[in-house]
C-alpha cells in the first residue's frame, strides 16, 4: 500500500469514492450535497499518490450507502472514479461510475442566452454525447460542454 494511503484511515461502514481526478474532491462533495449540516463524518484526501493514476483524491463517507443515481453523477467530474461499499471494514462491493444519459438541474449551461439561464427558472437539461472524454449537449440551445468547462450549480 502506498505510504500516503496509510495517512487516510479506513472506515468501518459507508462509501469510499476512490480514484477521483486530483483536485476534484470539492466538486464531488458538491455533487453529493455534502456541506454544512451533513450529519455523517466525511474524510477527504487530496492529491495522494496512487499506483494506478499517479495522483488522486479520495472521499470517504461514513455510514451512508449512496444510491446509484447520486453515485453516477460523480462521472461528470471523474469518469474513472471507483465506488467501494464498506461493511465491517471490508469492501463488499466495488464498481465504476457510469455517466447517465441525461443530466437535469445539475450543470449550468455556459450559453448566457440559454433559456436555462433566464429568470424563467427552467432547469438545465443535458444529453450525454460522449463519456470519455465527457461531452454533454444542452437540450435547449444545443451548446456542447466539454469536461473542463463543466460548472456545477451551487447546492
Ligand atoms: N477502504 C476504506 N476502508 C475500508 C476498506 C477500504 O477506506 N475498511 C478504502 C481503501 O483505502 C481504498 C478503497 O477503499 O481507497 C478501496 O479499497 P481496496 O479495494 O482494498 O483497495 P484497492 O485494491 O487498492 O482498490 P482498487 O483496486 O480499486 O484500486
Ligand atoms: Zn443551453
Amino acid at each position: 500500500m502506498p505510504e500516503e494511503e496509510l495517512k487516510v484511515t479506513k472506515i468501518r461502514q459507508g462509501t469510499v469514492i476512490d480514484h477521483i481526478r486530483p483536485g476534484l474532491a470539492p466538486l464531488v462533495l458538491k455533487i453529493l450535497n455534502i456541506g454544512r449540516g451533513f450529519p455523517e463524518s466525511v474524510i477527504v484526501a487530496m492529491n495522494v499518490s496512487s499506483t494506478k493514476f499517479g495522483r488522486k483524491d479520495i472521499v470517504k463517507v461514513e455510514n451512508q450507502i449512496l444510491d446509484e443515481a447520486t453515485i453516477n453523477k460523480i462521472a461528470i467530474v471523474s469518469p474513472q472514479a471507483t465506488i467501494n461499499i464498506i461493511k465491517d471494514y471490508q469492501v463488499v462491493e466495488k464498481r465504476q461510475v457510469v455517466l447517465p444519459e441525461e443530466l437535469i438541474g445539475i450543470i449550468r449551461c455556459p450559453n448566457r442566452n440559454c433559456i436555462t439561464n433566464s429568470p424563467e427558472n427552467v432547469p438545465s437539461w443535458f444529453h450525454t454525447v460522449s463519456r470519455s472524454p465527457v461531452k454533454l449537449r444542452c437540450h435547449y440551445c444545443e451548446e456542447l460542454v466539454e469536461q473542463d468547462e463543466i460548472e456545477i450549480y451551487e447546492g
